[in-house]
């Protein structure tokens, strides 16, 4: 018999798991199908190797992240450990919870840096299409070497699709938005806050993308920050110089009517209005499409595809769990795929997915998405070798997070949570995010005396008042 070959496409977190669930496999002494993954970038990491080419590269390809310069954690890193390579493995010493971009790319990557995985990925080559063969049951994966250019065509028995979800802008029509005369770009675009210093900002979009540039901005000193809602508001004690206004109106050049009736004039805007499912190398009848939620539709156990189960898709959901249910999806994969486990007829998955669909649709609140989520992953690894882990804790590590941005959504991130993994519970940072300026890997895990922006303010005790002020009279003081 011929040794299976699955093709895994991008080699972002989603697909690293996928790597690591088939290496550990083979550790324990399995044996293992061929295993091809295509990257288009120069490395792995997806949405966290950011570098200055991030937007288009050096082959003239878009460059998939959407991530800027100064990205922290939004969420606590307690809640998207690894069961199986902790943070006081990779580090050696507690950390704090919201760590830089840089830092955590370097966790993702510590994972897999010594193991074989790299060798599998075909790195700066961009596949460009699959086709789905009924009499032979395989798929042709047609990829371009972006550095040769030289296309070629190879043939598996699974694909696995690990290209998320976040890189393809959404980018809905505005009244009059073409008559604005400042800067205007989507999130992807957005590189960096300091440009907006001194300007009068306005995001549109209320949810993580809004609430993260909109804090950005502020602390990079914009003069006043507006965030504008279709559905709801985000709902925090935003600082002076913050606020949020329903929808838009009508943009006259500089002037923007907002539904409530009040005016504004701005400077820059930013579309923080999410992201498309899109998989351009996918013909209609394998690609998903979906709005961002929770539970897609057409996805047995949220990774299998219906209607063809040699092809599944990593972490095509929205995400409160991000790593830790990636090594879960992956590792429910693998196990299909290695006939560890078995695939339930079409009809009993389409019950199955029927059955979490219609929980699904009937979820009401935030922290009825987190514990769905929750349940959804143990529901995975209690079908897998995966570490098992208290997913009821970390839902609650999920609500206190909840509770410290309604608190203060500038000092969230300020705050330390503690691991399920390990029990270990973070350090407190040497900087506040607010006064970090610097968000280098050395930088964060590096020892400055004290917080040196805090040195220009009075008091510890006096931060929380002067955090709440614009930047300018924040330095001034
Ligand atoms: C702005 C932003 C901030 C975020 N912040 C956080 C956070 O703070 N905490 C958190 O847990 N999560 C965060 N996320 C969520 C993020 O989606 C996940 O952390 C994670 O990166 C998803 O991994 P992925 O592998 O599924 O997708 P991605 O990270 O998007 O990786 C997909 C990979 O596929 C490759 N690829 C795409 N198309 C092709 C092709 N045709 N051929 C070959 N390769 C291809 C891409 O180059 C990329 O490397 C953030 C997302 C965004 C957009
Ligand atoms: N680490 C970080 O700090 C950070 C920063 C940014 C993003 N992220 C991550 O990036 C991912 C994507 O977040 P996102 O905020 O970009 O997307 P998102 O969560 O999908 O939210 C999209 C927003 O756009 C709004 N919207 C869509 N179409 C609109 C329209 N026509 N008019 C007005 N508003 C419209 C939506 O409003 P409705 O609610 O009405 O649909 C929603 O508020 C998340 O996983 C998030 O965690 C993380």
């Amino acid at each position: 018999m011929t040794q299976k070959r699955i093709a895994i496409i991008g080699a972002g977190p989603s697909g690293m798991a996928a790597l690591r669930a088939f290496e550990s496999a083979e550790k324990a002494g399995a044996e293992v199908p061929e295993i091809v993954c295509y990257e288009k970038q120069g490395d792995w990491g997806g949405q966290w190797n950011y570098s200055w080419r991030t937007g288009i590269d050096q082959y003239g390809e878009p460059v998939h992240s959407s991530m800027y310069r100064n990205l922290w954690s939004n969420g606590p890193k307690e809640a998207l450990e690894f069961a199986e390579y902790t943070f006081d493995e990779h580090f050696g010493r507690p950390i704090s919870s919201y760590p830089p971009r840089e830092v955590l790319w370097d966790y993702i990557d510590g994972r897999v840096r010594q193991s074989e995985a790299k060798s599998k990925v075909r790195f700066a080559t961009a596949v460009r299409w699959v086709q789905f063969h009924e009499d032979t049951e395989t798929f042709t994966v047609t990829v371009e070497d972006l550095r040769s250019k030289q296309t070629t065509a190879a043939t598996f028995d699974h694909v696995i699709v690990a290209t998320g979800h976040f890189s393809f802008p959404n980018v809905p029509d505005v009244p009059g938005i073409e008559t604005f005369p400042g800067t205007l770009h989507h999130a992807h675009d957005f590189r960096g806050a300091e440009k907006l210093a001194d300007k009068r900002v306005l995001l549109i979009g209320a949810s993580y993308s809004a609430e993260d540039i909109g804090v950005q901005a502020y602390k990079m000193g914009a003069r006043s920050v507006t965030m504008s809602y279709r559905s709801r508001p985000q709902g925090y004690d935003w600082p002076e110089g913050m606020e949020e206004l329903p929808g838009i109106q009508e943009i006259q050049g500089q002037t923007v009517h907002f539904s409530n009736g009040e005016v504004r004039e701005f400077d820059a805007i930013v579309l923080c209005t999410g992201y498309l499912h899109k998989y351009p190398f996918l013909p209609t009848e394998l690609a998903l499409e979906s709005p961002n939620n929770i539970y897609p539709d057409h996805l047995y156990r949220g990774v299998i595809w219906q209607k063809n189960p040699r092809l599944s898709y990593l972490g095509a959901q929205d995400q409160w769990f991000t790593f830790n249910m990636f090594d879960a999806q992956a590792w429910y994969v693998r196990d299909l795929i290695l006939g560890r486990a078995e695939l339930p007829s079409e009809r009993e998955r389409a019950e199955h997915m029927q059955s979490w669909r219609n929980r699904f649709m009937a979820l009401e609140t935030d922290a009825d998405d987190v514990q769905f989520q929750a349940d959804y992953i143990q529901d995975l690894i209690e079908a897998t070798d995966y570490p098992m882990f208290d997913l009821d804790e970390v839902v609650k590590t999920f609500l206190d997070w909840k509770k410290d941005k309604k608190a203060n959504i500038l000092t969230y991130r300020d705050k330390q949570h503690r691991s399920v993994m390990t029990g270990t519970m973070a350090a407190k940072h040497h900087t506040r995010w607010l006064h970090e300026l610097d968000d280098s890997l050395e930088r964060y895990l590096g020892a400055p005396k004290e917080d040196e922006m805090r040195s220009r303010f009075e008091a510890d005790d006096a931060d929380e008042d002067i955090e709440r002020l614009p930047l300018q009279e924040r330095i001034q003081r």
